[in-house]
């Protein structure tokens, strides 16, 4: 008898133990809900295809947020604070406070860091394109302002940063005109692209030099970069990478334009990143700019099943068919941690795109994405 309770005793324990042992058993199917991740981050189910980053803020360096970082990702960009309005809001001044604070975090967390970015439309600040009187500069002041920019930021981190969003978004929406018509193409026509190269090269030659944009699936525009990035490349610039943004929706892009545009671009001989990956709950192109400047954080537009089904198919198939290309991708990166805040809640209705919930806990996307 004594026998019998012994070896039953045994055996109890035993599955017991295993049981509780193995938590991590189911997570991965079928995409349960409220599973906290295991001691598995994204970098680790991705350690032999790409680093998986994210773009963040200062307010993302504490508390869980920044656990959550430490745990899932092995590349950061910051999302704003190397932006050239932040950085150098005026010609004799630097404002380098967030930037360092993001990069000490990386190299604390032995992380890496993608800079984004130096020449871009939006977010420069306005002292750079007019004299004293308000007039805008000539080509060669404004191009001298540039080398002074790049030359000082890229050089501030140098050896801390592995890539650089050199030039961001140069190229037009509208079918009726190649270049983005901004103050800088305005005053320079399109040779502040090749120089912002140029000088980022000259000043961090072991840097890997991108250009970054978004609707790179959207076929007049992809064609349009191409052609850009084809003369660039003829030119002898120094541009090694293509940053397709992938600010997606649940019914955009098809897997055909996805694969379309990496094996476009990759034929050229240039790296592809996916830069800033959201799937938007609304349907549609994204496209790159707020519409709105109203934000919803906690707006009563629910994350219906639908919604997280749709997100969860569509992030499949992206995370699919970018491990199928992974000699051509060298990194991909999501545009803010979690559900918690994003860019789009700018857009005037909630947005839930990540794969974090707003309690940091991963959606089912998530197991979707590492499940393979
Ligand atoms: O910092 C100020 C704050 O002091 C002020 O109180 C507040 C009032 O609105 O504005 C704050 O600045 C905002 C900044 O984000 C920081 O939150 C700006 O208004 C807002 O315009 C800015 O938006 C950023 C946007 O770029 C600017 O176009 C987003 O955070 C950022 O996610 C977004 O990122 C871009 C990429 O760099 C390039 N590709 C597209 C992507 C999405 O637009």
């Amino acid at each position: 008898m004594k026998r019998y309770f012994l070896v039953t005793g045994i055996i109890l324990l035993t599955a017991f133990g295993f049981t509780r042992l193995r938590p991590g058993k189911k997570v991965n199917e079928p995409y349960c809900k409220n599973e906290l991740p295991g001691e598995k981050g994204l970098r680790d189910y991705y350690k032999n295809y790409f680093p998986i980053g994210v773009a963040i803020a200062p307010r993302d360096l504490k508390g869980d947020e920044a656990s959550l970082i430490i745990s899932q990702f092995n590349s950061i960009t910051p999302e704003n604070a190397m932006k050239m309005g932040v950085i150098h809001p005026e010609e004799n001044r630097y404002n380098w406070k967030d930037a360092d604070q993001i990069v000490d975090f990386a190299q604390q967390h032995h992380i890496g860091v993608r800079g984004h970015n130096l020449c871009w439309h939006a977010q420069a600040p306005r002292w750079m394109f007019r004299d004293s009187a308000g007039n805008l500069v000539s080509k060669e002041v404004l191009l001298q302002r540039l080398k002074e920019h790049i030359t000082t930021v890229v050089n501030r981190y140098k050896g801390k940063l592995y890539a650089w969003d050199v030039v961001n978004e140069a190229i037009a929406d509208d079918s009726a005109q190649f270049y983005r018509n901004s103050l800088w193409y305005k005053i320079c026509g399109d040779e502040f692209i090749a120089k912002a190269f140029e000088y980022a090269h000259a000043a961090d030659p072991k840097a890997v030099l991108f250009y970054n944009d978004y609707n790179t699936e959207v076929p007049a525009k992809r064609q349009k970069i191409y052609t850009m990035l084809k003369k660039l490349l003829a030119e002898g610039v120094p541009v090694n990478g293509i940053g397709l943004q992938g600010h997606w929706s649940v019914n955009n892009p098809s897997k055909e334009a996805l694969e379309k545009s990496i094996e476009l671009f990759s034929s050229l001989g240039l790296q592809v990143q996916i830069t800033e990956l959201d799937v938007s709950v609304y349907g549609g192109h994204q496209g790159g700019q707020l519409v709105s400047s109203g934000f919803h954080r906690d707006t009563a537009s629910a994350f219906t099943p639908e919604m997280e089904q749709q997100q969860l198919e569509k992030y499949k198939m992206i995370f699919d068919v970018l491990r199928k290309y992974k000699k051509q991708i060298t990194g991909v990166t999501f545009w803010n941690l979690s559900d918690r805040y994003s860019w789009l809640d700018g857009r005037g209705r909630k947005n839930y795109p990540l794969l974090f919930d707003k309690n940091l806990q991963p959606k089912k996307a998530y197991w979707a994405v590492v499940d393979f």
